[in-house]
């Protein structure tokens, strides 16, 4: 029989990496877009960030060379803007998040903001959790700014202060 798999045994983890999003992402960034959200980014909108808008800070995370999440940003004024971040399904909830989500503080602290804000739906309780770990609070609400469930927005923001970030987890 074979003896049973010991921890040090484990299967490797995979090989994370944030780097650029590219153009040649967008495909597997619209796979992901379109299992994460209600309303979906178009390739488009994605385009405009990637091309065109001079503001936009656009990152991926790589998990052995694939697309596993990326995060839209926007550096404006002393402001980081997270617009979008996502990650694959199957590789949420072991600690990504958290490595996506520090990505993009260290965009904004490279970029000389001092805050970073968001908006969220109030139903999303593990993004509401994750950005609560890093300093974020609710200053404010949108009402009814989500038309395809018609939620409000909960906008929230956060010092941008390594100091105040949790241990990443092992
Ligand atoms: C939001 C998202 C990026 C977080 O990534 P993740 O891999 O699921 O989260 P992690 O495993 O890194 O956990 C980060 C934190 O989220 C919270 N969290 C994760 N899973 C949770 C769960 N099942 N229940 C409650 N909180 C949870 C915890 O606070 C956790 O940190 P902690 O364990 O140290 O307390 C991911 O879930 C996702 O892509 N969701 C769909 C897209 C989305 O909603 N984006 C945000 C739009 S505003």
């Amino acid at each position: 029989m074979p003896k049973p798999r010991e921890r040090s045994e484990a299967l490797p983890r995979p090989r994370i990496r944030v780097g650029r999003l590219r153009e040649a992402d967008l495909d597997a960034v619209l796979a992901i877009e379109r299992v994460s959200f209600p309303t979906a980014w178009t390739r488009d909108n994605f385009l405009y960030e990637l091309r065109d808008n001079r503001f936009a800070r656009n990152l991926a995370l790589r998990a052995d060379g694939s697309l596993a999440g990326y995060a839209c940003l926007w550096a404006l004024e002393g402001e980081l803007k997270i617009n979008n971040i996502a990650l694959r399904p199957d590789l949420r909830g072991s600690g990504l998040g958290h490595v996506l989500l520090r990505a993009c503080l260290e965009v904004g602290l490279a970029e000389s903001c001092g805050e970073a804000t968001l908006e969220v739906r109030p139903s999303n309780l593990v993004a509401r959790r994750l950005y609560e770990r890093y300093g974020f609070r609710e200053i404010g609400r949108r009402s009814g700014y989500y038309q395809d469930t018609r939620e409000d927005a909960v906008l929230m923001a956060a010092r941008l202060d390594r100091s105040l970030w949790p241990a990443l987890p092992r």
